[in-house]
């Protein structure tokens, strides 16, 4: 089959040989596979793998350079959390960082605020719902976190059952004691005090209220602030709850670090799991971390 110039070149160094010559060859070859429908699938399929192989190699991250930023980034507080402090010594290592040593309830209430206080004046959702129960009587917590008290209607509650089932445990309550922008408007009962809405002082008029100021301390700060300083002192919990802000970027945040803060063996819940927000983020922590999402009326659970 080789022609006239296919003789003459073949007499020549290979590397001296025309490129019409070589032209030729390849040619050929092209035809050679290209005939055979087997080869030419196999060449195919190897040419694929060469380029899905060299994607996979190449030095480049599959992740934009904003993605890996913000991976960097988000660590929430330190990669690891205090040494914990004893559950005996929770309440006042509270005291002692958040009130200077002087328990909040010392003289509670001073005399400009009691005539602005209603005796008892309460709101909640779902603040009584069975899941509580459920947990206390499952984990018997020493400690119970809870991020997002409002006028501590849940946290009294958790107050009662641990007493009746003869737990010693503290509450430590997280909340900024803000409400939220318009707050005012649907809350017109309460009086505001130079333009403070005096939710801190009415939540803790109702703690007295329920007899519970030995089983409740509270952080009067943003919730990400505050866990941060319990995850520095290793002030841990073995149950704790998520009822702050329920848009997607704070529950993410508030889970995240609060996760830190859970004792081994102990719970973290939430509660409003019917917002878009709380649900996206539960379920994206989950996924990540590997739990499974249990859901007990409109909270969730973590397990
Ligand atoms: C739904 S209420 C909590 C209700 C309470 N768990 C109950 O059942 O009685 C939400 C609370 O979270 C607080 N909160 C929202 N975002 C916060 C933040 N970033 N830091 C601190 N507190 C916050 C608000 O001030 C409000 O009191």
């Amino acid at each position: 089959m080789n022609s006239e110039l296919d003789q003459e070149q073949l007499q020549l160094p290979y590397h001296r040989r025309s490129s019409r010559y070589h032209h030729k060859r390849m040619v050929d070859l092209g035809v050679k596979i290209f005939s055979k429908p087997k080869a030419a699938c196999s060449y195919f399929i190897l040419l694929i793998l060469t380029f899905i192989l060299g994607y996979l190699s190449h030095s480049q991250p599959l992740l934009s350079r904003a993605s890996q930023d913000i991976i960097f980034h988000n660590t929430f507080s330190s990669d690891q959390c205090a040494a914990p402090v004893s559950s005996a010594n929770v309440r006042q290592t509270i005291i002692d960082r958040v009130f200077n040593g002087i328990s909040p309830w010392q003289g509670f209430p001073s005399e400009h605020v009691r005539p602005l206080l209603w005796q008892e004046w309460t709101k909640g959702w779902g603040s009584n719902a069975p899941v509580f129960e459920h947990l206390i009587t499952q984990v018997q917590p020493k400690t119970i976190i809870e991020v997002g008290t409002f006028l501590g209607a849940s946290a009294t509650h958790m107050a009662g059952l641990t007493k009746k089932m003869g737990l010693d445990t503290q509450i430590i309550c997280l909340d900024d004691f803000r409400g939220w922008p318009g707050y005012y408007d649907e809350e017109k009962s309460m009086k505001m005090l130079n333009g403070d809405t005096m939710l801190l002082y009415q939540f803790m008029q109702n703690v007295v209220k329920a007899n519970a100021t030995d089983s409740i301390m509270f952080l009067p700060f943003s919730t990400a602030t505050a866990l941060g300083g319990m995850c520095d002192w290793g002030v841990y919990g073995d149950l704790v709850e998520i009822d702050a802000a329920h848009d997607f970027h704070s529950a993410w945040v508030d889970i995240n670090i609060a996760f830190k803060l859970v004792r081994p063996g102990g719970v973290i819940f939430g509660h409003d799991y019917m917002w878009e927000g709380v649900r996206n983020a539960v379920h994206s922590f989950a996924r990540i971390n590997g739990f499974r999402v249990r859901i007990d009326g409109e909270h969730w659970i973590l397990y």
